[in-house]
């Protein structure tokens, strides 16, 4: 699905400030957006955590964070790739990545990991560079998913694979900012067809949902890029030639 009409709720006395809320969690800004960075590493440690494990990357693999915002995410992969791994953060938040350096700073004097301007239409990666991509928190804001996940697949390799996070609709529907037109939310069907409408075959895309207690439900999908018809499984025997 592409060209997602966002939700929006009736008027409220605060509704210019729950959308502002709603902006600033898009893309961080000045002092409101420092401070929602020092939140987000702490309530979204589950999420990002939940998300690490689906993807479950390997020691050595590279990982590239779509939306590395205030850093957790990040830490969390460096950890499972190891000292021979290399993580990407992208993010269009200047302010985000001050935060995700500070946070990683040995990693990034070691040279593992590497922290991107940039936005998710246009990723500063070469083709079939990536491993594993994580997308915590960010689906909200794929209005156009179309374009996204064909670049996501673009600098995934073949069989690499894609775990997104998304706190899903039924939870989003309660808080004020995400009802204001800035956020697209998601049920289990709704996340599965962005997927497969960005090219994600259908056999490959797993969605669990997750609890995050105090009553948050989320929504952990797994998807993998589709290798080329010919090319053999990992693993398998190539065919012998006769
Ligand atoms: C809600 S925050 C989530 C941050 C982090 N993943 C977490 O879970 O704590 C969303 C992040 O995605 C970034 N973002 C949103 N849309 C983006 C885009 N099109 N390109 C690059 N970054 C984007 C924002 O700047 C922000 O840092």
């Amino acid at each position: 699905m592409d060209a997602f009409e966002p939700l929006t709720g009736p008027p409220t006395r605060f509704r210019a400030a729950w959308h502002g809320l709603g902006n600033q969690l898009r893309h961080p800004t000045g002092v409101v957006g420092r401070l929602l960075g020092l939140v987000m590493n702490r309530l979204n440690a589950l999420p990002n955590q939940a998300a690490v494990e689906a993807l479950a990357p390997r020691p050595g693999d590279t990982v590239l964070e779509l939306g590395s915002g205030p850093g957790h995410g990040v830490a969390l992969a460096m950890a499972a790739v190891g000292p021979a791994g290399i993580v990407h953060g992208v993010d269009q938040s200047a302010v985000m990545l001050r935060q995700a350096a500070r946070l990683n700073r040995q990693s990034r004097h070691r040279g593992q990991l590497h922290l991107h301007l940039g936005r998710f239409d246009t990723l500063p990666l070469p083709a079939g560079s990536v491993d594993g991509i994580l997308a915590v928190n960010v689906a909200y804001f794929w209005h156009h998913s179309v374009g996204i996940l064909r670049e996501a697949r673009r600098v995934l390799r073949p069989g690499g694979r894609l775990a997104v996070y998304v706190t899903d609709a039924a939870t989003m529907r309660r808080w004020p900012f995400a009802r204001t037109g800035t956020h697209r939310l998601f049920t289990p069907t709704e996340l599965t067809a962005m997927l497969r409408g960005g090219g994600f075959p259908d056999e490959s895309i797993s969605i669990r949902s997750v609890s995050l207690g105090h009553g948050i439900r989320g929504l952990i999908a797994t998807a993998e890029n589709p290798r080329p018809v010919g090319l053999c499984d990992e693993g398998a025997a190539p065919e012998a030639n006769i």
